[in-house]
């Protein structure tokens, strides 16, 4: 069984006397340790995609199953609970706490979990040293540069260990010599086992990935792997 199925997933929008169909009858597999980035031009679907697949929005209709989870059906409650246990999110700017230092801000995501301090902080510094900041972890946002703070981010994101990690735009905000940092990074994640899914409009970023989805007016337009 997939990791995550999308059937025949809509969402739609009410807009005066208007529907938009942001989602229009979606329907997408994504296995275990897929490494799948979704394109398309402005207003085609992918933040849509994005909120549906991260448990941040239920479709209008359709089915949605994630990791055995039939997440259309959820009560609101449910959903923030079951986002909290599988989904890493990555965000193109990064949105950490900036009073917080890089560890406090990985360890934060563990709050809500039944772990001692002490326990918390050794998986978030296990966390910061995957992504290459063990010597960094007191460092403040503003103290670091932007391709670690989304370094900070990606820590963040692991360190609940979710079954999938969701990235909008990641390196929207970097210079090119970091993006390709960051997406060396991605690439060894997905080489650990890990389930990535990105939203970009970079075809550089797109070209990284093992498969690449084309949304366009809220439909699947193309499917390919490399
Ligand atoms: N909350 C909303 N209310 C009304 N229309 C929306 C809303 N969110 C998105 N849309 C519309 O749905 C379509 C897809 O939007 P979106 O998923 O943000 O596209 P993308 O991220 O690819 O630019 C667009 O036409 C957009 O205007
Ligand atoms: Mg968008």
């Amino acid at each position: 069984m997939s990791l995550i199925s999308l059937v025949e997933v809509s969402k739609h929008y009410q807009m005066g006397g208007e529907t938009v169909k942001a989602l229009d009858s979606v329907t997408v597999h994504i296995a275990e340790n897929d490494y799948i980035a979704f394109i398309g031009s402005s207003g085609s679907g992918k933040s849509t995609m994005l909120n549906i697949l991260g448990c941040l929005d239920k479709p209008s209709t359709g089915d949605y199953h994630l990791n055995g989870n039939d997440v259309d059906s959820l009560k609101d409650n449910e959903l923030s609970e079951i986002r909290n246990l599988e989904i890493g999110f990555i965000f193109q700017s990064f949105n950490l706490l900036p009073r917080s230092t890089a560890l406090a801000n990985v360890m934060q995501p563990l709050i809500y979990r039944n772990t001692s301090y002490k326990a918390r902080k050794k998986l978030a510094l296990d966390a910061l040293t995957r992504v290459g900041l063990g010597s960094r972890v007191s460092h403040l946002p503003n103290q670091l540069s932007g391709g670690q703070r989304q370094r900070v981010a990606i820590a963040r994101a692991l360190v609940t260990e979710p079954s999938i990690l969701l990235a909008d735009e990641p390196t929207g905000n970097l210079d090119s010599r970091t993006t390709d940092e960051i997406m060396v990074l991605f690439d060894e994640l997905h080489h650990d086992g890990h389930t990535l899914v990105i939203v970009t409009h970079e075809p550089e970023i797109a070209g990284r990935c093992k498969r690449v989805v084309e949304l366009k007016d809220g439909r699947i337009f193309s499917d390919s792997r490399h």
